[in-house]
């Protein structure tokens, strides 16, 4: 199964929930909330309080929330209470990684965990059978619009590769950073099935074509 979640990050902020609807509407399996708090990335997005909105706009949307924050095990019970279906947190984010995720389960949400490029994968393998998604980065953390860092992909491969050995068949690998109807089909080949694009989804053109465009270029027919 291929999810695609599209970044809210590129859509007009003073039309989310317009944005969102359309996306929703026409294909996106999940909406995917950049959380960043100018300390662990150089950049400031939104809050719970802007999930918590879309919530009540969209309620039966599945939101992916990404924190890119310092101190996720402190501010995951807020998303949890805003809306989140899925928390993923970065393995570089400080505090306790196991104790991050039993805070996330213990909210009733899935549990993701992210890398940035330059984690080794071997720092994340240990996790693997605790979370039901692994998110690679495929550009730094921080900003939309970048381009795809395709070595990132052996990770993807990697950890493909490693769920299939533990028999870890459900787990999702998510790719974000740089995914449009191109480089999606990179991601897919080497294991990954949950695409995250911003720009590609929401920068020009149609929401609905742009959707569809990428789901048919994972699906050989692009
Ligand atoms: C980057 C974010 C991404 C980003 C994706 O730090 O985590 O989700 O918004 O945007 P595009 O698809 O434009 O690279
Ligand atoms: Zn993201």
């Amino acid at each position: 199964m291929l999810y695609i979640s599209p970044s809210i990050l590129s859509a007009d902020f003073a039309n989310l929930q317009r944005d969102c609807t359309e996306a929703v509407g026409n294909g996106a399996d999940f909406l995917h909330i950049d959380v960043m708090d100018g300390h662990f990335v150089p950049n400031i997005t939104v809050g719970a309080p802007v999930l918590k909105c879309l919530k009540k706009a969209i309620p039966d949307a599945f939101y992916d929330v990404h924190l890119m924050i310092s101190d996720p095990n402190r501010y995951a019970p807020q998303f949890a209470e805003a809306g989140a279906d899925l928390i993923c947190f970065h393995l570089e984010s400080d505090g306790d990684v196991q104790q991050t995720i039993d805070t996330i389960r213990s909210l009733g949400c899935k549990v993701g965990i992210a890398v940035k490029p330059a984690t080794p994968v071997d720092a994340v393998l240990p996790f693997i059978d605790k979370v039901d998604l692994v998110l690679v980065m495929t550009v730094e953390p921080g900003f939309g619009g970048q381009d795809f860092m395709t070595e990132q992909c052996e990770k993807v491969f990697a950890l493909r590769q490693a769920a299939i050995d533990r028999g870890l068949d459900g787990l999702m690998i998510e790719v974000d950073g740089g995914i449009d109807k191109y480089t999606s089909q990179i991601a897919v080949t080497a294991g990954a099935n949950v695409l995250v694009a911003g720009s590609a989804v929401f920068g020009r053109g149609s929401i609905a074509q742009n959707i569809a465009a990428i789901r048919r270029a994972c699906q050989g027919e692009g």
